[in-house]
């Protein structure tokens, strides 16, 4: 490769590299995702669906197919703030979900605050143990606080969850309340507790947090594990359909804004389609980075263009 050798691999030393800008997508700070998003067909009746029924939206899909990407542009267009990120796994709890009570760490502050006044007597004894210190929302927990707005709230990876999580969840989003037991068995009247994801606190009363617009969800999932029917029945489902020449051709020219209709371009996006319709791995994102990389790459120099693609476009094995 020409154009992209930084480097080189003999161990020569040539100074500090300036290298290329990156793709827009991989620009640190600058998240354009919600603009380029391109919805598959059926996907907006199935958002709007979910939006008025108060649903969770379930997408199924391959990895790279857009699942996790569709809530932010929801989430932009109806200006609905930032989106919480739940990554599901398999040691996810609900309870972690919701919030943590970080016990040790209060324990060892008021060690702390008990040496400090044995050591510096002229320290203010007015500092006072406060437990919501303590205690962190998560984010379905910062979800349902109460908000003129409804969140969005991406539940990532949902079949990755331990066999009894979507059960578990279910009450939890029927009624959108939970309680905060350590408030309540202290019978305190109000807390300010952590939020997920940002240095606000939210004022919670008497332990119990209700909202007041159900948060807009959108889960996740490869289909690794089936979902349990009651689970299912109360999701507003939308599995992500195999991609058309024309949709893939919306996403190239909305990232990259290329001439989609050259030749080149033209056939390596057949190419790629061709590869997903016979069922390989191959994700769109490794489409837009060969893409990237080949617009550094002069059209005669087949050879050079073939390597990169090659490179970039192998199948995925599991994930
Ligand atoms: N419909 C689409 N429109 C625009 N970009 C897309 C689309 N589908 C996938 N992408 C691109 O692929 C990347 C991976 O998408 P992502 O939402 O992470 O996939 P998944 O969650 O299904 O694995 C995104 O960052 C985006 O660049
Ligand atoms: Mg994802």
């Amino acid at each position: 490769m020409t154009r992209y050798t930084y480097y080189t691999g003999t161990g020569s030393t040539s100074g500090p590299v300036a290298l290329p800008p990156p793709p827009p997508w991989r620009t640190l700070g600058r998240s354009t995702l919600s603009e380029v998003f391109q919805p598959p067909k059926g996907l907006v009746d199935a958002v709007n669906a979910a939006l008025c029924l108060r649903r969770p939206l379930l997408i199924t899909g391959p990895p790279g197919s857009g699942k996790s990407t569709v809530i932010e542009q929801v989430a932009a267009e109806l200006g609905l703030g930032r989106v919480l990120r739940w990554t599901v796994t398999s040691r996810s709890t609900l309870g972690d979900a919701l919030y943590r009570y970080d016990a040790l760490g209060r324990i060892h502050a008021q060690r702390l605050h008990q040496e400090l006044t044995r050591t510096q007597p002229d320290r203010d004894p007015q500092v006072v143990d406060d437990i919501a210190a303590f205690i962190h929302l998560g984010p379905l927990g910062t979800a349902l606080l109460p908000a003129p707005q409804p969140r969005a709230l991406l539940i990532d990876e949902i079949d990755k969850a331990d066999l009894d999580l979507p059960g578990d969840l279910l009450d939890v989003l029927e009624r959108g309340t939970y309680r905060i037991v350590e408030l309540v068995r202290e019978g305190r009247e109000y807390a300010d507790v952590m939020q997920w994801d940002t240095d606000d606190t939210a004022r919670v009363a008497g332990g119990r947090v209700q909202c007041t617009e159900f948060p807009f969800i959108v889960m996740t999932s490869n289909g690794e594990q089936e979902l349990p029917p009651p689970f299912l029945r109360r999701c507003v489902r939308y599995e992500i359909p195999a991609p058309t020449t024309d949709l893939i051709g919306r996403i190239v020219r909305a990232h990259l804004g290329i001439d989609i209709e050259s030749k080149p371009t033209a056939e390596l996006i057949e190419r790629f389609v061709a590869r997903v319709t016979a069922k390989e791995r191959v994700a769109v994102d490794q489409l837009l980075g060969t893409l990237h990389l080949l617009r550094g790459i002069p059209e005669t120099n087949t050879r050079e263009r073939h390597r990169v693609e090659e490179l970039l476009m192998k199948a995925l094995g599991g994930a």
